[in-house]
């Protein structure tokens, strides 16, 4: 694993960011796999702007995100495909059809999550998988205690993810308490993957994934078996483990 220690959030979301324009400049036909959350919109406004300096085409990547919410709809301002759109889609040249978010109004799980596999298969897999880390060590949302062999599944959300989640939305009863997710085992299979963490709050928790015992209680430890990861985080989020 290779560990840049940037100095705060905005020197977080450069060298992130630096790190997908190589993929993209290196391969322009390339699959990347996209996280939401807090911490990668910096990486995202990143990239927005050397968009629109020139320096980078995304006409022909194609993307997949890893979660949805299952149960909210498009133009539900908290739904994933929303918060891609806002964040990256609607402000660079991608394609809209080369994207993808797991829909979460197909009430069917087994169908969604074999049509969301099967679609990354014939994508021939992701080149590069952006990472965040959950609090509890869940990434995706594949909480601790996953099989660390699933594939794309419907999660259950734990207590914790469901609190977490609750300050992006008007009332904790709103926050679904279910999403389609790619599993672990999905995710281990990007050649590349590139996690991205800030704040003291992740602190212990980067410590216990990187450094810590690979088991299903910290879902992101696996990724230790992974042989290509690059960990971004901040001064603060790095502040637990020795570099
Ligand atoms: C959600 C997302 C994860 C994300 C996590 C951490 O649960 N499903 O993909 O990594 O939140 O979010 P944040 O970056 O806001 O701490």
């Amino acid at each position: 694993m290779v560990i840049y220690k940037a100095t705060d959030y905005k020197d977080m979301s450069r060298k992130a960011a630096n790190i997908i324009s190589a993929q993209v400049i290196m391969k322009p036909n390339c699959v990347l796999g996209l996280a939401t959350g807090s911490t990668p919109i910096g990486t995202y406004d990143q990239l927005v702007e050397w968009y629109q300096k020139g320096d980078l085409d995304f006409s022909a990547v194609t993307s997949v995100n890893l979660d949805e919410y299952k149960g909210l709809s498009h133009d539900s301002d908290q739904s994933y495909y929303y918060f891609m759109h806002k964040h990256l889609f609607d402000r660079v040249n991608i394609n809209p059809d080369q994207t993808h978010v797991p829909n979460g109004m197909e009430p069917d799980s087994a169908v969604e999550c074999q049509r969301y596999e099967d679609l990354i298969h014939s994508l021939g897999g992701v080149d590069l998988q952006l990472l965040g880390l959950g609090n509890n060590g869940h990434i995706g949302f594949n909480e601790p205690e996953e099989a660390f062999e699933t594939v794309t599944h419907c999660v259950n959300l734990t207590q914790s993810t469901i609190d977490a989640n609750a300050r992006f939305f008007a009332t904790k009863e709103e926050v679904p308490t279910q999403a389609y997710t790619m599993g672990i085992k999905t995710i281990m299979q990007a050649k590349k993957i590139l996690v991205v963490v800030n704040g003291e709050g992740k602190a212990d928790i980067v410590k216990r994934a990187f450094f810590g015992p690979v088991t299903p209680s910290v879902p992101a430890s696996i990724l230790q078996m992974h042989n290509d990861v690059t960990l971004v985080g901040d001064a603060a989020a790095l502040s637990k483990i020795n570099l």
